[in-house]
């Protein structure tokens, strides 16, 4: 992989839920929200189409990827991808030493099996949304490198831990060709 490390943050409720059937979020959790803006500054960013439509205006320092099956797509700010080993292709030869996957639910999904690394936020609440992050533990071992909790208080209605993992070993599921990169 050249040493280029893949990295997926998301923020879940108990239920994995991470965002709702209208898009958006299912809570307002400011805490999680600057995590996210502190681990992403900089960064080469994989999104979604509907993600990245969602987070017009946020792509101030970040060189993002989106991702969709539209040929003719031009995002604004950053360059579309068409696969998920495009944009991984793509990340390193702009020379990313990181690439983070920023979501939706299908960008995860398909994005899984490249993750060196998780950044979770687990949420203490069960939001009722209906996109879901997938069940990492199904066929990947993962070794906590962190985990830290904070209450709720006066902004933050729910209390959230911040989970951070690394993949024990390299996925059955990993495309092999990354490994040519
Ligand atoms: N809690 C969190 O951490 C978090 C993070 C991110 C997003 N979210 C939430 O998640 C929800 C959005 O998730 P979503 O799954 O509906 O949308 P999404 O993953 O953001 O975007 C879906 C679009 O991405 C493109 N796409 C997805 N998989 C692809 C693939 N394998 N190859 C090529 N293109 C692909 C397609 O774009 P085209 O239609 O253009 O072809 C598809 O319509 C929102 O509610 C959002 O707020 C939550």
């Amino acid at each position: 992989m050249g040493g280029m490390k893949i990295t997926m943050i998301a923020a879940l409720d108990r239920d994995r839920a991470i965002g709702t059937a209208q898009g958006g979020l299912p809570w307002r959790l400011p805490r999680d929200v600057s995590h996210f803006r502190a681990y992403t500054q900089g960064k080469h960013l994989l999104l979604g189409r509907r993600t990245y439509e969602e987070m017009t205006g946020w792509f101030t320092d970040h060189t993002p990827l989106v991702l969709t099956r539209r040929r003719d797509y031009v995002p604004p700010v950053g360059r579309a991808a068409h696969t998920v080993d495009e944009a991984v292709a793509e990340a390193f030869e702009l020379g990313a030493p990181e690439l983070v996957v920023c979501g939706g639910a299908s960008v995860y999904l398909a994005a899984l099996p490249y993750a060196d690394e998780l950044r979770l936020t687990w949420i203490d609440a069960d939001c009722g949304g209906t996109a879901r992050f997938p069940d990492h533990e199904a066929d990947h071992d993962w070794e906590t490198l962190e985990s830290v909790r904070h209450e709720a208080d006066a902004e933050n209605a729910h209390a959230m831990t911040f989970v951070a993992l690394r993949r024990l070993r390299p996925s059955s599921l990993r495309p092999s060709r990354l490994h040519l990169l």
